[in-house]
């Protein structure tokens, strides 16, 4: 039996100015999978990102967290819903440690008054930090200061830092881009762990075809901001519509 939907996308649309950059994208994300989206450079993939986070609003189209409406919610509302991303640059404060990033990605810190700020934050944060600074592979790293990071661990930071917020649904734009290839299997290996271990879906913009193929459930295919194909990883590997959009990209 298919799991439920936990993130439906019915027709959404958005341009810039001239430029349409999704055109009737519709998806299911179903609950406790790994989703793929990939299509080449320019395809829209990131502004479908940025059009269900709630960055900016779509043009037309519902979008559903939990069969919730939730196109004119903005990124705190949904994040505290439960759904966050990350970015394809990463976003972590590098003038700061990585334990010091963990602590502010508290969902303590983001719904605090000052008076939480500065009586300290329980002990349980430093302990989830530690533990997920450990699950990620930089608990030796933990006091270092993060702009110091290689961008691969900055990385993994990152998604140690979102996984602070106990996300249900974690969208990721590209989490392996940049990354030394011999320190991607370990990335998605942890992928796939918060996945099955946490409990955590995840909807997975990714441009290497050997990792989307080995991590994802399922996989989407955009191409000029139209939804290009959806199946299975062996479907969307042999998929010939799917193949002339990446060899038409290169
Ligand atoms: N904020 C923006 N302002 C203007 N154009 C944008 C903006 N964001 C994306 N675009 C345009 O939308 C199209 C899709 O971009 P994007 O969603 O980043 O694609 P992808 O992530 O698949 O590479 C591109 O033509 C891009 O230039
Ligand atoms: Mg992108």
């Amino acid at each position: 039996m298919k799991n439920k939907a936990i993130l439906e996308v019915c027709n959404s649309s958005k341009s810039f100015g001239g430029v349409i950059a999704n055109h009737n994208i519709s998806l299911t994300v179903p609950e406790g999978e790994i989703v793929g989206l990939i299509g080449p450079n320019g395809s829209g993939k990131t502004t479908l990102f940025n059009t269900i986070v709630g960055t900016h609003p779509l043009d037309n189209g519902e979008v559903y967290f939990e069969g919730q409406e939730i196109s004119s919610l903005r990124v705190p509302e949904i994040a505290r819903l439960g759904m966050l991303r990350t970015f394809q640059q990463t976003r972590i404060y590098g003038g700061m440690t990585g334990v010091q990033n963990m602590r502010i990605s508290s969902p303590l810190i983001h719904d605090s008054n000052f008076s939480t700020m500065f009586s300290g934050l329980p002990p349980e944060v430093d302990e989830r930090s530690d533990e997920l600074l450990e699950f990620v592979g930089l608990y030796e790293k933990r006091n270092l200061m993060s702009g110091d990071l290689s961008f691969g661990q900055q990385k993994l930071l990152e998604f140690a830092m979102a996984l602070m917020n106990e996300p249900k649904l974690l969208l990721l734009d590209e989490p392996t881009a940049g990354i030394n290839p011999t320190l991607i299997n370990g990335l998605i290996d942890r992928l796939k762990l918060a996945n099955e271990k946490f409990g955590i879906t995840l909807f997975v913009i990714e441009h290497n075809m050997r990792v989307v193929m080995n991590l994802a459930d399922s996989i989407y295919c955009l191409a000029h901001g139209e939804m290009l194909a959806h199946g299975l990883p062996d479907e969307i590997q042999n998929d010939q519509k799917v193949i002339d959009a990446y060899l038409g990209a290169s």
